[in-house]
């Protein structure tokens, strides 16, 4: 890593940084407590989605769950994280959350190797919990500030992505007196001014110490990595009715672990599906939609069939049990599903409810 010019005096960094955050931080309902269990859960929530998504299903999840305690004895919490994504994050949290109770006393560990042992916990997020719950003096490096501090500073070759070596610095910056504001002003300042093509430098209170501005390359650096192409994956999604319910499954592993979803196969799989054991035809299916749906991990194509329930499989699918259950369509929303799961159910409602709107029509249209 070299630096073509110093960068900023840690100084005069923290203090203009620390002043513009206290004027222009933007509202969030974690923003203000201290509360370890708070913080650990809107920073959970705000791996890879951004706040206004976040917001929402912050408060709902307090709500069902305001202390460790009572998280640590859910049964099962993805139905609150339904079409939050990354679904990883809710299990780890769950599982986190009976380690704290067994181990320390129901209260968010407060050194960073306890913290580090958690599931779900990694450098990013222990540092960002210790700073600002328990104001210790550690600093985070995410994409956003990654991205700062090799402007601020001018560093040519670092790579953004190589978060670990940016770390020294950052904790030779961090505020001693105030390191979990400052954490997260850096943060807001990446995600709201130094934004990553065009930055809004006359708006940033460091542009007078920033090398790179000073030096004309803000545009240019950091070197934006080629994104790789996401993969795309088609699958069947099956939609099995009777008697105007809609036959969902769920297990561990697959691409919906955990998560209620049609049956689906990923194609490659001619002899027809089996959800949890139950046969489901596919060869006389009628493709009656397609939904693409984007994550970060994968392009997701699903063709959704309507195949009939095959006569010799009546029984298989005649009982709801732990891992299958019939619900109406329009209540397939409420339950822990995916966005993916969501988009198909919505689309099978306007497609039902279109053809309810003609079947009208035609009975009131005068006989020719
Ligand atoms: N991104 C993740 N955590 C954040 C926080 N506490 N403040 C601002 N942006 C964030």
């Amino acid at each position: 890593m070299t630096r073509k010019k110093n960068g900023p005096a840690p100084r005069a960094l923290r203090q203009r940084l620390l002043r513009w955050f206290d004027r222009n931080k933007r509202e969030m309902p974690w923003r203000g407590t201290k509360d370890p269990y708070r913080v650990w859960l809107s920073e959970i929530m705000l791996q890879q989605t951004r706040v206004p998504v976040v917001v929402p299903y912050y408060q709902r999840f307090l709500q069902a769950y305001p202390t460790v305690k009572k998280l640590a004895r859910a049964k099962s919490v993805l139905r609150l994280w339904a079409g939050l994504g990354y679904y990883q994050r809710a299990r780890n949290l769950h599982r986190a959350a009976k380690e704290i109770v067994r181990k320390h006393g129901g209260r968010f560990p407060k050194r960073l190797e306890d913290a580090l042992a958690l599931p779900g916990i990694g450098p990013y997020t222990a540092r960002a919990i210790l700073s600002i719950a328990y104001g210790q003096p550690v600093a985070v490096v995410d994409g956003n500030v990654a991205r700062v501090l090799v402007r601020l500073f001018c560093l040519t070759e670092a790579e953004v992505d190589n978060r670990p070596a940016l770390q020294p610095l950052a904790e030779r910056l961090v505020s001693r007196r105030r390191p979990g504001d400052f954490n997260q002003a850096l943060m807001e300042l990446g995600s709201t001014i130094c934004l990553p093509k065009i930055p809004r430098c006359t708006l940033c209170p460091l542009e007078r110490l920033c090398a790179a501005r000073q030096a004309g390359v803000e545009k240019k650096i950091p070197h934006r990595q080629k994104k790789r192409p996401r993969p795309r994956l088609e699958l069947k999604v099956f939609v099995i009715e009777r008697e105007e319910k809609v036959l969902l499954v769920r297990e561990a592993g697959g691409y919906f672990s955990g998560l209620w979803h049609f049956p689906y196969t990923t194609g490659r799989n001619k002899s027809g599906i089996r959800a949890n054991g139950y046969e489901i035809g596919t060869g006389a299916g009628r493709r009656v939609a397609t939904v693409e749906h984007t994550t970060t991990m994968r392009d997701l194509v699903l063709q959704v069939y309507q195949p009939p329930v095959r006569a010799g499989n009546r029984r298989a699918v005649s009982e709801s049990n732990r891992h299958t259950r019939w619900v109406r369509l329009n209540r397939v929303q409420r339950l822990g599903v995916g966005a993916a799961t969501r988009k198909v159910a919505a689309l099978l409602q306007e497609k039902r409810r279109k053809q309810q709107r003609e079947d009208v029509a035609g009975r009131q249209r005068p006989a020719s």
